[in-house]
């Protein structure tokens, strides 16, 4: 089977497709064909190497952190899902491999795909959708009438972090590049703001919850932005930000909250039934397993709505 691996930390260029051994399930494990993976900001961060803390410097690594395909086969104790059914699914995000015509996973990684989505659709669902419904129902609990500032608001999981927050009942503002003004409208935001005409530093409106998905947002800035008691919501997962958040939560009532995203199953399958339902999930642009280098070159740059894919085919 194919697989993307790098052996030493670089950009794009350090990516190759081998060949290697599909791999067997163990008893508790799942062989899934994959058909798509996503393209994630994590993933370039990953094999350029300023996540060595946490991922480790041993080579060679893998790439790709979710997925969508159809289980192959599964181990003895492994009951759940049975070969033809067609499930989503997200890996260890420092370790990734799903960019791979094959790739083993616990029963708990996966859910099913909606039924309504495309392998391309489902692929982008887990480690976005997962973020954005653990900040907006855990980190920041919208609720009714909140007033909510998410910036960044066209990325990946921005898209859903807009849709989720509306749902549970809260007035969104949606800062976004001007490509993606109408959209932001369309996913429900009440209003929106152009990052690149507007600096949201001088808005004289107050959120209960500032999240910041560009990570150009700092703690400092957005105080500026927050009512009295309001929680400011970061994607930087840094060591340096958690002591931050930390002892500023201990004696400060604007409190800052950093994103750790946890794998669930009970959370993709809540986004699967979302997305049957009517969460929109937005593709910007699929690429085959041959354009991988390109696919990264393209999408690390930015300026991008939605989520672009990797179709194995
Ligand atoms: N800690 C965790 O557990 C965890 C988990 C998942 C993701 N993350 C991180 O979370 C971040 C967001 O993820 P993502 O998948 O949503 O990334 P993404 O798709 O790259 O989205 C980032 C968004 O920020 C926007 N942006 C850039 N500059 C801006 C500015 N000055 N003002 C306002 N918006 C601006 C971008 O818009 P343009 O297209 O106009 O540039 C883009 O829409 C990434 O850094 C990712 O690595 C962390």
């Amino acid at each position: 089977m194919r697989k993307v691996i790098y052996k030493q930390f670089g950009d794009e260029s350090v990516l190759e497709l081998v060949e290697q051994a599909v791999p067997t399930p163990k008893q508790n494990q799942v062989l899934i064909r994959v058909k798509a993976v996503s393209i994630n900001p994590l993933d370039w961060k990953v094999y350029g190497g300023e996540m060595k803390l946490m991922s480790g410097s041993k080579f060679p690594k893998a790439v790709g952190i979710d997925f969508a395909g159809v289980v192959e086969s599964s181990g003895s104790l492994a009951t759940r899902y049975k070969a033809g059914d067609e499930v989503l699914g997200l890996l260890d995000v420092f370790k990734g491999g799903a960019l791979a015509d094959y790739v083993v996973v616990q029963e708990t990684d996966i859910a099913l795909k909606p039924g309504n989505s495309s392998f391309e659709e489902a692929a982008a669902l887990p480690l976005t959708g997962l973020s954005a419904l653990q900040i907006i129902d855990k980190l920041a609990a919208v609720g009714k009438n909140q007033e909510v500032l998410i910036n960044g608001a066209t990325g990946g999981i921005g898209v859903f972090a807009v849709q989720l927050a509306k749902k549970r009942g809260a007035i969104v503002t949606a800062v976004v590049g001007t490509e993606g003004v109408a959209q932001a409208k369309q996913w429900g935001a009440d209003t929106v703001l152009d990052y690149t005409r507007q600096d949201i530093q001088r808005l004289d409106q107050r959120f209960d919850a500032v999240i910041d998905l560009s990570t150009k947002l700092s703690f400092k800035a957005a105080k500026k932005l927050m009512k009295s008691r309001a929680v400011f919501i970061t994607t930087l997962a840094a060591p340096v930000t958690l002591v931050r958040s930390f002892f500023n939560n201990l004696f400060s009532s604007r409190k800052l909250k950093v994103l750790i995203v946890k794998p669930s199953a009970e959370g993709l399958q809540t986004l699967a039934k979302l997305a049957e339902k009517d969460l929109q999930i937005v593709l910007a642009k699929t690429y085959s397993i041959n354009q991988v280098r390109e696919a990264y070159r393209e999408t690390s740059r930015g300026r991008t709505i939605g989520k672009s894919v990797i179709v194995l085919d």
